[in-house]
């Protein structure tokens, strides 16, 4: 194989795998890619030599795709001297709203549910974790289920997911700082004195080291820009050097995005709330999901390889009809 045919193959198994999701069914898999079972067999062969585990198994009169419990990544990339580079891996989240009569806290679950089988040990929240309050909005009320700072803290402290092994760190966004503003009640006071499993970094951004690669979370508040890559790039043109990162992760806008600019990756992290009334009434767009970041780096914190897996949730997985999922969601916890 050359060394192009390598990374197509390489580039074609990444994607491939990321639509085989755990527990789907490879009925409509195989339709979507107008795949026989003789050609799906093949496919799953090429992600084990990728280092890719997944299989297939039979339930409920039906046959779903099975990702093991431990992601065994052993060739993920070719050409690449695993014995001396660092791996990390943690999953991207962001803007939870959590006490918006739009959450999706049963979809944030779901994300924490995967990590865990993914044997990742930690999560980044990029901010507005709760949905604040806002006195100037008189429809504001109507559009939360918990209203002011106690319930919506509490709720965090209580119905955030908790498993074991995971550590979330997060920042806090536009929409927590309204506890602030309103009469200086910050939520990471309470979250992190009653949940040792959640680390606060900051408000609005945080500058982090993991395994050596500097991150640096950001939640910039403000309106949105017309053009998607817009902002994050002026972001980092506006980074002093010490600040500057290689990973640059992004709340607040609601997007979904990977790009490259200045030698920077950076992703705009998409929120786990269903579009607001508000943003239906602007035309903006709302996109719910969360990223896997597998990534490689070298002593010198330098990226040397990044799969930075999206998972994005189409609208019928939205708990919409009445409220279901402030009022059928539990918290998740793995113990
Ligand atoms: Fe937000
Ligand atoms: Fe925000």
């Amino acid at each position: 194989m050359t060394e192009n045919n390598k990374d197509t193959t390489f580039k074609f198994v990444n994607k491939m795998y990321r639509y085989m999701k755990n527990g789907s069914d490879i009925e409509t898999f195989m339709q979507k890619f107008h795949m026989s079972y003789p050609e799906l067999e093949g496919l799953l062969e090429l992600c084990k030599m990728y280092g890719k585990n997944i299989d297939i198994a039979e339930k409920k009169g039906g046959m779903y795709f099975e990702k093991p419990m431990f992601r065994n990544i052993t060739t993920l990339k070719p050409d690449l001297d695993y014995k001396n580079l660092i791996h990390t891996e943690f999953l991207a989240v962001s803007d939870t709203h959590l006490g918006s009569i739009k959450q999706q806290l049963h979809l944030l679950n779901e994300l924490y549910e995967e990590a865990y089988k993914r044997d990742i040990h930690l999560a980044i929240h990029c901010g507005d974790m709760v949905d604040g309050n806002y006195p100037n909005r008189p429809e504001n009320p109507r559009q939360q289920f918990l209203h002011g700072f106690d319930e919506q803290a509490g709720y965090v402290v209580d119905m955030y997911p908790k498993v074991a092994g995971i550590k979330t760190k997060y920042i806090l966004g536009s929409h927590d700082e309204t506890h602030y503003k309103n009469g200086q009640a910050t939520i990471n006071e309470w979250v992190s004195r009653c949940r040792r499993d959640m680390e606060y970094l900051g408000q609005d951004s945080a500058s982090i080291e993991i395994n050596g690669v500097k991150i640096f979370l950001d939640h910039p508040g403000g309106g949105s820009a017309q053009s998607i890559s817009y902002k994050p790039q002026k972001r980092i043109e506006s980074l002093e050097s010490e600040y500057k990162p290689k990973l640059l992760l992004i709340g607040h806008y609601h997007k979904s995005y990977l790009f490259l600019y200045r030698n920077v990756v950076g992703i705009e992290v998409p929120a786990l709330c269903d579009k607001t009334q508000f943003q239906k009434k602007q035309g903006l767009s709302n996109i719910v999901g969360g990223y896997f970041i597998d990534m490689y780096s070298d002593k010198k914190g330098n990226i040397q390889y990044i799969d930075a897996e999206e998972v994005i949730f189409p609208q019928k997985d939205m708990w919409d009809e009445a409220g279901k999922d402030k009022k059928k969601v539990k918290q998740l916890v793995i113990k």
